[in-house]
């Protein structure tokens, strides 16, 4: 039984994340999407409660997600890899500027613990350029994100930016 851990803000879930779930999920007999704490980016735009909702929500649009689930942590990524015993981290790779991170964050997980591997999973070439600050931005100006985020989740994300303005 192989287990894949998928961390990530998900501040909000894209279609791009859907699509590495929905990859890996084909790929590993568990996946574990963790919905984490970045602390490079301390003030996430959604709650924690309301990420892992909407992450919740999108997994409804996919037709392979019985052995997906959802949790949250607010600590060091290989801790809990080692409490749920996993076998593998998963990443997106979007673009050549997302590899310098993602690379050093890999080697550091390494580094903590020696069975903690990463693989990357190049996104799709249609959400190469889809980040959530991007769907943040779009939103707030009025822009149509329908294309780019689960339509389950975007009046959440107009309503919140919103009240916000
Ligand atoms: O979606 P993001 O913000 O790029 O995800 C980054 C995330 C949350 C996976 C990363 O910041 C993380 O692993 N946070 C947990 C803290 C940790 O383990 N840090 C050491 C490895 S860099």
């Amino acid at each position: 039984m192989k287990t894949a851990i998928y961390p990530g803000s998900f501040d909000p879930i894209t279609y791009g994340h859907l699509d590495i779930m929905s990859r890996a999920a084909k790929l590993f007999d568990k996946v574990i999407v963790l919905v984490s704490y970045n602390p490079a980016k301390p003030n996430c735009f959604f709650s924690l409660e309301e990420r892992i909702e909407f992450v919740k929500r999108a997994l409804g649009e996919l037709k392979n997600s019985e052995n997906i689930e959802v949790d949250s942590h607010d600590g060091l990524l290989v801790d809990y890899f080692k409490k749920r015993e996993a076998d593998v981290i998963i990443k997106g790779l979007r673009a050549m500027s997302d590899f310098e991170a993602e690379f050093q964050m890999a080697l550091v997980n390494k580094d903590l613990f020696y069975k903690a591997e990463t693989i990357f999973l190049a996104a799709d070439v249609t959400g190469t350029f889809l980040s959530s600050s991007m769907v943040k931005q779009i939103a707030a100006f009025g822009g149509d994100v329908s294309a780019f985020v689960p339509h389950t989740i975007i009046t959440d994300i107009t309503s919140k930016l919103e009240i916000k303005k």
